[in-house]
């Protein structure tokens, strides 16, 4: 059976109130023209709330951005999976690179993150990829393949199925330096081959989406190469026009 294309928009900490609404006032204008793919949003914690309500009746699904680890309890600053249920996601993003970069996620932590969501019934959209001196240095399957496989030994890979994987070379995420759709059809197809050795099926079912600088002028190409299904986008996703055409480019 073909994968559905997803698209799904990280706002990242981009926004307010108003722009909020305005953004999303353009996409869901422009949804009726939207047949194929899944479309989904990501905002800041702050805005969960009111998207939630703007986006009722919509095809658009809800995500976060991150979550953490514990349930409950003194952990300052912190939001639980249960409370991005309460407010009506069904998504969570887990191990974006600026998180690992940024916020000294590791590995071990980031597949913590996606046994957590996953048993809230959250769907974890499970970032990987590689610096640009990790591609200069010709390891980038070995980086890729490390991300995964440590959700694969804490979770089984069983667990991939019920999550979507984020395939983000992080050279090309906000640069404008875009992977060629070869070069990214050859990771997505490394990361399906690396989860087949465990499980064929569950490599055939898991969605692989690509992120790294996509806009509407380049995810047609993208999107009809066999191993990308669909897209995770950040700046693009900002703007309800470019974001509409990137929704609409499922081949
Ligand atoms: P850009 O689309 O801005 O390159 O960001 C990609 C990204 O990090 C999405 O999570």
């Amino acid at each position: 059976m073909a994968r559905q294309i997803m698209v799904a928009g990280n706002w990242k900490m981009n926004g307010s109130r108003d722009s909020v609404k305005v953004l999303l006032d353009g996409i869901k204008a422009g949804l009726g023209n939207v047949t194929k793919s899944a479309v989904v949003v990501c905002p800041s914690y702050v805005f969960l709330a009111d998207v939630e309500q703007m986006i009722a009746g919509t095809i658009i699904g809800l995500g976060a951005q991150n979550l953490s680890t514990e349930s409950a309890g003194a952990f300052t600053g912190e939001i639980s999976a249960s409370m991005l249920k309460d407010f009506g996601c069904q998504y969570v993003i887990v191990g974006h690179s600026e998180r690992r970069s940024l916020y000294g996620e590791d590995d071990a932590l980031v597949a913590q993150k996606y046994a957590v969501a996953r048993a809230a019934g959250l769907t974890p959209i499970l970032c990987v990829g590689e610096t640009l001196a990790e591609r200069e240095q010709g390891i980038t399957e070995e980086v890729v393949a490390r991300q995964l496989d440590a959700v694969i030994e804490l979770e089984g890979v069983a667990a991939l199925a019920d999550g979507v994987i984020a395939y983000e070379p992080v050279w090309a995420i906000g640069t404008g330096m875009t992977a060629s759709p070869e070069q990214a059809q050859d990771v997505h197809a490394f990361i399906r081959s690396r989860i087949a050795e465990h499980d064929a099926a569950v490599a055939d079912k898991v969605q692989i989406l690509y992120g790294g600088s996509v806009k509407g002028a380049n995810a047609t190409e993208l999107f009809s190469k066999p191993d990308i299904d669909g897209g995770l986008i950040g700046g693009a996703s900002l703007d309800a026009e470019d974001f509409l055409k990137i929704c609409s480019a499922a081949p």
